[in-house]
């Protein structure tokens, strides 16, 4: 043992390398399962190594500014920027192509909008509610004027952590607007005074019973307690994964998920394809009116858009019945998502243009469209896509990994993997615990405010009040030289309905005005 000792003692430092070394080529050269390891022993490691950090190469060193997907530099740094209330102007002028195919461009008047001395905006230029009343046509006992255009997308407590959850929602009652449950339930961290729209998909998160069917009476308990409760919609499929059912595995159920969503612990739980609610248009239809008629509340759809037939069977329903949706919620294909297949993400669903275009003229058609309110959301949570997305006939805009960025998400995409650096898609508590609820809650209200005062400037150098006043013909997208471009209208073969909109201040004065919530967790 002692002459083993001696022996070891005398091994320069190079010599452990070199041993080290020769332990790992051999164990390279013997495993099966990497054939790259397996023929070129120890300098393989450095391809995964490599292919491991590219992503971050790319994203600090090797990306220019408008490369990247989802979000490039220069959108997520003016999401950071604005949030900070940091300079987020850029110099010199656009580094965009601005002759690119889709490009698109806002016609501005010859001479601006101009606010007179006592206009509700002369106080608070980020001012700007919701043109329409959510649940006013089919008379729904609570209507409700979102405060704000801008609002929280679905994104459930489970794929965002708690700190996620609690920023957002402080964040949207600094903001007047409102935040959107996603499917995993109404958790304490939406608790905090922001007005809320409470969404379920087929799981029926916090609205089950023990069989995992839907629970009206689990619903309208809910709506009682918290009257911070204002619409409910109800998830059909969105952009990233239409008509993709879920796991929720097992090891994830917490106490507090169990609690919150319903469901039991110790064994993983089905979110199926379709609803069990209902199975066919009429149905849902009728499952839309008995919730609005139990809980008072205006209750809406959300869905991303491929064929349409079932959209003419709604239409025909809505007409023959005057009943239907208060609000449907249009996602783009180009949606963000908690996880999904690539092929779901990539290829399932039309981009939000083509969808809500092909939604909104279906609608029109039939005279339906000024009854609804079109919400809409697909990466548009930037100044000059929401005058498009206005111009095209939406009256809010949702946004999600736009709100993300807002609290300090960098874009890492590893959301389905519940290792998020920045601790906002991700159950780790070591890993959330960076996340200064105080500070990230203003930032995120800080960016929708900076949001709707941008949008509020294109709108009056458009020589419009309200955004609900742009028209197709306002915004131009570019299809190659100008005699080329074509105003919405053309290229999306329909005329906007103008939305009934007397003034700013009609709506500031609206007894339906939302973000005014101040009750506390307990109300
Ligand atoms: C982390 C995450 C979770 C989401 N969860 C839901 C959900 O529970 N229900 C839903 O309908 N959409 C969900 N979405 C989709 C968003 O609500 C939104 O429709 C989509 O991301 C498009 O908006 P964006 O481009 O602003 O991100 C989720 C998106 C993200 C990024």
């Amino acid at each position: 043992m002692e002459i083993i000792l001696n022996l070891l003692s005398q091994i320069p430092w190079w010599g452990w390398v070199f041993i080290f070394l020769a332990i790992v080529a051999i164990w390279d050269i013997l495993q099966r399962k990497h054939t790259i390891l397996h023929n070129f022993p120890i300098v393989g490691h450095f391809r995964y190594w490599l292919e491991s950090i590219g992503p971050e190469l790319r994203q600090y060193l090797v990306a220019n500014n408008r490369e990247e997907l989802p979000f490039n530099r220069i959108e997520r740094g003016w999401v950071y920027a604005s949030s900070k209330k940091e300079n987020n102007y850029e110099g010199f002028g656009t580094d965009r192509d601005i002759f690119q195919h889709q490009h698109i461009f806002v016609c501005n008047a010859m001479m601006p909008y101009q606010l007179k001395p006592d206009h509700p905006n002369i106080k608070d230029y980020s001012f700007i509610p919701c043109a329409k009343v959510i649940g006013a046509y089919n008379k729904r006992r609570k209507p409700y004027r979102p405060g704000s255009i801008i609002n929280v997308s679905a994104m459930s407590y489970g794929s965002l952590s708690a700190k996620a959850i609690e920023s957002m929602n402080i964040g949207v009652k600094i903001a007047g607007a409102y935040h959107n449950t996603g499917e995993g339930g109404l958790s304490p961290y939406h608790k905090n005074g922001g007005d809320i729209v409470f969404h379920f998909g087929t799981g029926y998160f916090g609205v089950r019973d023990e069989h995992g069917n839907f629970s009206m009476e689990k619903l309208k308990k809910l709506v009682e307690d918290y009257p911070f409760i204002k619409a409910i919609e109800i998830k059909l499929s969105q952009g990233a994964k239409p008509g993709k059912g879920g796991v929720l595995p097992a090891a994830k159920i917490s106490h507090e998920i169990s609690e919150i969503r319903g469901v039991p612990m110790g064994k993983d739980v089905l979110s199926p394809p379709g609803h069990s609610a209902f199975s066919n248009v009429p149905e849902m239809l009728e499952f839309i009116e008995k919730i609005a008629e139990e809980t008072g509340l205006p209750v809406g759809i959300k869905a991303a858009i491929g064929k349409l037939e079932q959209w003419e069977e709604l239409a025909a329903l809505m007409v023959a019945s005057n009943r239907g949706p208060d609000f449907i919620t249009i996602d783009g294909g180009e949606g963000g998502t908690g996880a999904a297949p690539p092929s779901f993400a990539d290829h399932v669903s039309l981009p939000w243009v083509y969808g809500f275009s092909d939604i909104y003229k279906l609608f029109q058609k039939r005279g339906l469209e000024e009854r609804i309110v079109f919400i809409g959301s697909g990466k548009l949570g930037f100044p000059a896509k929401a005058a498009m997305a206005f111009a095209m006939g939406v009256d809010c805009i949702n946004v999600a990994r736009e709100a993300m960025m807002s609290i300090g998400c960098i874009q890492a995409q590893v959301c389905h993997t519940n290792h998020c650096p920045s601790g906002v898609a991700t159950q780790n508590k070591w890993l959330q615990n960076g996340i200064d609820v105080n500070l990230k809650s203003i930032r995120m209200a800080q960016y929708f405010k900076t949001f709707r005062k941008e949008f509020l400037e294109i709108t009056h150098a458009a020589g419009y009040e309200h955004p609900c006043q742009f028209d197709m013909d306002d915004i131009e997208v570019n299809v190659d030289d100008h005699n080329l471009s074509e105003d919405l209208d053309k290229t999306y073969n329909y005329k906007k309905t103008p939305v009934a909109f007397t003034s700013m201040q009609d709506l500031k004065d609206c007894i339906y005005l939302g973000g005014k919530q101040t009750n506390p967790k307990s109300t």
